[in-house]
C-alpha cells in the first residue's frame, strides 16, 4: 500500500487530478520473451521539401548562389544592385559548363550587389564565416556582412579580382558586439564592371566540414538516435520529369561540377547536399543509409518500360551502390575515395523507387523485377524494398507477384483519430509476406497536407503527437513485422513561403530551431527501446468513440533490454482526464523499487512549440520510487509517458 501511494504521489504531480480508483489493469508477463525488436525500427526520412536542405540543414547562406534562377535582367531572385548598380545575367565566358551564367555588375563609380540569403543572413557575434566566389573584372573588392539598411557592418573582408576568372576564398569574422539577427545581407562592392559566379557563404558547420550541415539541426536529429536515414525521397527522388529526378552522379564532386536541378516541391535544388554529403550526414548521426534508387517513374506519370529501355537506370543504381559500398579498387568506389572517403559505407537496404502505386500503367512489377534481379545478383545480402504491395491504399491494384521483396514500404498520412485507430493495425497483419517498412507516416490535423493551409502547421501540435505516439505503440508491439519506420516530412523552414507541406517534425528559421511535440514523442520512443517485446494483456481499457467507431482511449507497449533487465513501458493517454492504471509484472525475480519516468504532457491539444517557445511541450524526466510487481500509476491528461522499470 505504501509503495502504491508513493508511485501515485510521485507521478501524479504532473497530472491535474487523480482518479479515485484504478479501473484499468495491465499485466506485463516476463515469464517468456515476446519477439525480438527490430534494431532498425526507428529511423528518419528526408528529402528536399520545405527548404529542408537549401535554406535548412545544408548550411549554405547564399540563395541563388549560381544564378540559376532568374532571366537576363533584374529582378534576379535574391540579388539586388545597390544604388545605381545595374545587374544582369551573362552567358559569355562562363566559368564552366555547370556555371554557365554569371552575374554582371555594371554602372558608374563604385558598384555594389547584395544577397538576402534564406530569409536574411544569420549573424552571430565573434563568428567565422567561410566565403568564396568566382570573380573577374575588378581589382579591389570589398565584402561585408551588414544590416539590411547598410548602416551597420558586422564583418568585412577584401579580395583582389583579376582580368580572368579567379576563385576568391576568405573568411569573414563578425565583431564581438555584433547582434544575433537575421536582419542582414551579404554585400560585394567593387570599383568597376565585375562578373561573379558561385557565390558562397558558410557559417560554422557540424564537425567543421566544408560544405557541411547546420549543427543545431544536425544535433536535433542525432539526439533522436535514429537507426537509419531514408533518402533522397520521396518525390524528390522521382522529380516531375526525367530531367528533374535525383540524378546522383550529378551531385558528386566539387560544387563547380554540380549543375543542380529543379526539384518537385516548387524550387530549385543546388545539389550542394549531394550523395556523399548525405553519407557524411548519416555518419554524423551514427545511423545507416536506406537508399532509394530512381526506378524509372516520374511524377508527371512518364515511365521507362522494363527491358532494354530500363537497363541504363538499373546500371545507374548498381553504380550508386558500388559508389557507396565498393572498395577503392572498384570503379565507383575509387570515385568516392578520391572525394575523401576511402572507407566503404556499410549498407544493407535499397528501395526501388517511391510510391510506384501511383504509376497507373502497371509497369512497376516489371521494373521492380529488373532492379531486384540485378541488385540481388551483385549484392545478394542487400535487402530490397518494394514501394507497392503494402496495404496503405496508395493505388495498388497489383501486388508484387513475381519476386518477393524483403520489405514493402507503406505510407500513412492520416487524421489523428485514424492514426490512433491504426494502433492495432499490425496486430493481425499477414506475417507470411514481406516485412513492413512504414517509410512515411504522420498524424495530421489537416485533410490534405500538400494543400498546406496557412492556418495549420507548420509543425505538429500535441494532438498530433498523442496520435503519433499511439501509432508507434502498435509498430513497436509488432516490430517482428514492422522492421523499419520513419516519420515524414522531417524538416521545415517556418519563414513565410518556406514550406510546401502543412505538418513537419522540426521547424527552424536561419538562427534557431525547435522540435515539435511529435519530435519529442518520437525521441522518447527511440531512446527507450529494449531488444525484446514484453508480452502483455489488459482489462478494463478505457475507450473513446467518434460517433462511428470505438477505439481504445489508452495505448501502451512494453519492451525489455535483455542485458540490463530494464523494462521500457510506454503509455499514451490522449484523454482530457488523468487515467490511473494498475500494473502487475509477472515472472521477474525482482522488481527494483527505484525507476524513472520521462513524460510529455500539455494543457491543450492545440499546444505547439514555436521559435518563440521552442520547448513549451517537451519531456520532463523524474526519478520514481516504490515500484514493485504490483503498482498503480496515474497518467496525466494528454500525455505520453515512458516508465523505466528495473527488473531482474
Ligand atoms: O512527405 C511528402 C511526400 O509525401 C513525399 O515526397 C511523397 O513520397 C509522399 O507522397
Amino acid at each position: 500500500m505504501l509503495n502504491r501511494l508513493r508511485i501515485v504521489a510521485t507521478v501524479g504531480l504532473l497530472g491535474t487530478a487523480l482518479l479515485a480508483c484504478a479501473q484499468t489493469r495491465i499485466t506485463l508477463d516476463l515469464t517468456k520473451p515476446g519477439h525480438r525488436v527490430s534494431p532498425m525500427l526507428y529511423g528518419l526520412m528526408t528529402e528536399e521539401i520545405n527548404h529542408s536542405y537549401d535554406g535548412g540543414l545544408y548550411a549554405e547562406l547564399i540563395q541563388n548562389r549560381a544564378f540559376k534562377d532568374g532571366n537576363r535582367t533584374a529582378p534576379i531572385p535574391h540579388w539586388q544592385g545597390i544604388e545605381d548598380t545595374e545587374i544582369s545575367l551573362d552567358r559569355d565566358r562562363p566559368v564552366n559548363k555547370n556555371l554557365a551564367v554569371s552575374l554582371k555588375m555594371a554602372g558608374k563609380g563604385r558598384l555594389a550587389v547584395s544577397n538576402d540569403g534564406y530569409w536574411g543572413i544569420p549573424i552571430r557575434p565573434s563568428t567565422k564565416y567561410r566565403a568564396s566566389f568566382y570573380v573577374r573584372g575588378s581589382s579591389i573588392i570589398d565584402v561585408t556582412l551588414e544590416s539590411n539598411d547598410g548602416k551597420t557592418v558586422y564583418a568585412r573582408g577584401g579580395v583582389v579580382g583579376f582580368e580572368d576568372w579567379h576563385k576568391a576564398e576568405f573568411t569573414l569574422t563578425t565583431s564581438a558586439d555584433a547582434p544575433v539577427t537575421s536582419d542582414a545581407r551579404f554585400v560585394i562592392r567593387t570599383a568597376g564592371t565585375t562578373w561573379l559566379s558561385l557565390v558562397s557563404l558558410f557559417p560554422p558547420t557540424t564537425n567543421d566540414r566544408r560544405n557541411g550541415s547546420r549543427p543545431d539541426l544536425l544535433n536535433l536529429l542525432k539526439d533522436m538516435k535514429p537507426s537509419f536515414l531514408r533518402f533522397p525521397g520521396g518525390n524528390y527522388l522521382e522529380g516531375n520529369t526525367f530531367k528533374e529526378r535525383f540524378d546522383w552522379k550529378r551531385t558528386l564532386g566539387m560544387l563547380e561540377d554540380r549543375p543542380g536541378h529543379m526539384a518537385p516541391w516548387s524550387y530549385r535544388s543546388s545539389d550542394g547536399l549531394g550523395l556523399l554529403d548525405y553519407m557524411n550526414w548519416i555518419e554524423d548521426m551514427n545511423a545507416k543509409p536506406v537508399l532509394a534508387v530512381f526506378a524509372g517513374y516520374v511524377l508527371n506519370g512518364d515511365v521507362v518500360k522494363s527491358g532494354t529501355e530500363l537497363t541504363g537506370f538499373v546500371q545507374d543504381a548498381l553504380d550508386e551502390i558500388e559508389y557507396l559500398t565498393g572498395s577503392a579498387n572498384t570503379k565507383w568506389g575509387a570515385v568516392r575515395a578520391e572525394s575523401g572517403h576511402p572507407k566503404p559505407f556499410e549498407f544493407e537496404y535499397v528501395e526501388i523507387g517511391n510510391e510506384d502505386g501511383f504509376d497507373r500503367t502497371g509497369s512497376y512489377e516489371g521494373r521492380f523485377v529488373q532492379f531486384y534481379d540485378a541488385i540481388k545478383k551483385k549484392y545478394p545480402k542487400m535487402k530490397v524494398i518494394s514501394t507497392t504491395g503494402g496495404k496503405d491504399g496508395l493505388g495498388l491494384p497489383y501486388p508484387i507477384k513475381m519476386r518477393m521483396p524483403d520489405l514493402v514500404d507503406e505510407h500513412y498520412y492520416s487524421s489523428t483519430w485514424n492514426m490512433m485507430a491504426m494502433a492495432d493495425k499490425y496486430d493481425s497483419y499477414d506475417r507470411s509476406g514481406p516485412k513492413i517498412f512504414v517509410g512515411e507516416w504522420a498524424a495530421q490535423d489537416v485533410p490534405a497536407p500538400w494543400q498546406n493551409p496557412a492556418d495549420k502547421g507548420p509543425t505538429p501540435n500535441l494532438n498530433c503527437a498523442l496520435a503519433d505516439a499511439a501509432f508507434m505503440t502498435g509498430m513497436e508491439r509488432n516490430s517482428d513485422l514492422v522492421e523499419m519506420s520513419c516519420y515524414a516530412p522531417l524538416l521545415v523552414n517556418v519563414n513565410p513561403g518556406g514550406r510546401q507541406w502543412a505538418v513537419n517534425l522540426i521547424g527552424y528559421d536561419g538562427l534557431t530551431s525547435f522540435g515539435s511535440p511529435s519530435y519529442y514523442a518520437q525521441k522518447m520512443f527511440m531512446e527507450s527501446l529494449g531488444d525484446w517485446t514484453v508480452l502483455s494483456s489488459a482489462s478494463g481499457l478505457p475507450t473513446q468513440n467518434n460517433g462511428d467507431k470505438t477505439i481504445p482511449a489508452l495505448f501502451y507497449v512494453a519492451t525489455r533490454d535483455s542485458k540490463s533487465g530494464m523494462v521500457y513501458l510506454k503509455v499514451v493517454n490522449p484523454q482530457a482526464a488523468v487515467q490511473s492504471v494498475d500494473f502487475s509484472i509477472k515472472g521477474a525475480k525482482n522488481v527494483l523499487p527505484d525507476g524513472a519516468v520521462v513524460q510529455l504532457a500539455g494543457g491543450s491539444l492545440k499546444d505547439m512549440n514555436t521559435l518563440a517557445e521552442p520547448k513549451k511541450v517537451s519531456p520532463r524526466e523524474m526519478e520514481i520510487s516504490g515500484l514493485s510487481p504490483n503498482f498503480t500509476m496515474s497518467f496525466p491528461a494528454l500525455s505520453v509517458t515512458v516508465v523505466k522499470i528495473r527488473t531482474q
